[in-house]
């Protein structure tokens, strides 16, 4: 646990003041986690920024089953392997926190639009961790416009033991934030976005961080006006860096960069032809093809596989079927701990999406 010691000259002799919240990368060893839940997961309600990020084949099927639960037997699944994926960070001495279950099936709704919620399986889609501040973002999905609640009780929490907690400007979602321009666009890259610049919008998880620098994608829930939003809210203090990859359907850069390590950046190979110039001192690595798979994936494509967690620098929680990631990345120099984790994936994310780091080991540095 990071401490802050006092150094006040004339004071008595200070007690340690904990930071409950400080998480500056994706690879200092971590502490405390939050990991997501798969009780009561649910279709998406049907609407544009859901269909984009969609192959047509799946389309139809996402589009059927709409505002539906997802089967039983993914859900289940899903929750063992979330609870194995727990037991094993406590194992390792990690302090894991879950999400409180929501009704998912409730409507809810804005001015002009009414939804259902989707679930609480994916922490790091919904609270950005900048250092000692937790940022609720405004999500994109109307399914997903209070899932934030489900993690309210331990905001809460750290917010009394002194972490800093504050949420961008809270969204409309009106239809006309919802460009269907992308249709036209016939795979075009960069895509024409399913999010206009009618508000700020993000999801955390279009954003990775390498310490003072931040590096984030345009998606289909993620627009300029929101990556401006975040950097003026961030201040002087990060840089914050635009990148794009050859993604007609981006969501989410977890499953396309993924710095690993200091100096060792794990890619997309069909996303990332052009590595973003600052890791050109880097090593980088492709990584391998996902391997077959017998259970669907609903939300994501394959490339799930590579949205690996690291615990510290070296050791990294991969799918316990997924051989060809395992192989690389010891041959690379890491430990792989394997952790079943499949049923989950159908639910669109993977061992990254399905944590949100509160707190690491070490502090604010600059990588490049
Ligand atoms: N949306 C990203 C993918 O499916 C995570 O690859």
């Amino acid at each position: 646990m990071k401490r802050l010691s006092n150094h006040g000259v004339g004071l008595a002799p200070a007690r340690d003041l904990v930071t409950p919240v400080s998480s500056h990368n994706e690879w200092d060893p971590l502490e405390e986690v939050i990991v997501g839940i798969a009780d009561g997961a649910r279709f998406p309600p049907w609407h544009a920024a859901v269909e984009a990020v969609l192959p047509p084949a799946k389309a139809d099927h996402i589009r059927a089953h709409a505002g539906q639960a997802f089967p039983a037997d993914i859900v289940d699944g899903a929750r063992r392997e979330l609870d194995l994926f727990s037991a094993l960070l406590e194992r390792e001495g990690i302090k894991v926190r879950r999400p409180d279950p929501r009704d998912k099936q409730a409507s809810f709704g804005g001015p002009g639009w009414t939804s259902t919620g989707l679930y609480e399986a994916m922490p790091r889609d919904v609270i950005l961790v900048v250092g000692d501040e937790l940022i609720e973002c405004p999500m994109a999905w109307r399914s997903r416009y209070f899932e934030v609640l489900a993690y309210r009780p331990l905001l809460k929490e750290y917010f009394a033991a002194g972490a800093r907690w504050s949420a961008a400007p809270r969204p409309e979602l009106p239809d006309r934030l919802y460009d269907d321009g992308w249709r036209q666009a016939g795979g075009e890259l960069p895509p024409r976005l399913a999010v206009s610049e009618f508000e700020p919008t993000f999801d955390a998880a279009d954003f990775i961080r390498c310490g003072r620098d931040i590096f984030v994608q345009l998606s289909h829930v993620t627009n300029r006006m929101g990556v401006d939003w975040l950097r003026r809210h961030l201040g002087g203090a990060y840089r914050v860096h635009e990148v794009a990859f050859d993604d007609d359907r981006p969501m989410h850069i977890d499953a396309s960069l993924m710095p690993l390590a200091p100096g060792k950046l794990l890619i997309n190979p069909e996303r990332v032809r052009i590595v973003p110039e600052l890791f050109k001192a880097w090593e980088v690595r492709a990584a391998p093809p996902p391997p077959p798979r017998t259970q669907p994936l609903f939300l994501c494509s394959g490339w799930i596989n590579m949205n690996v967690l690291m615990l510290d620098p070296q050791r990294v929680i991969v799918e316990a079927q997924d051989d060809p990631m395992a192989e690389a990345l010891e041959a690379w120099g890491f430990e792989a701990i394997r952790c079943p984790f499949r049923h989950f994936h159908a639910l669109g994310g993977s061992f990254h999406c399905a944590t949100l780091d509160v707190r690491r080991a070490g502090g604010l540095e600059s990588y490049f």
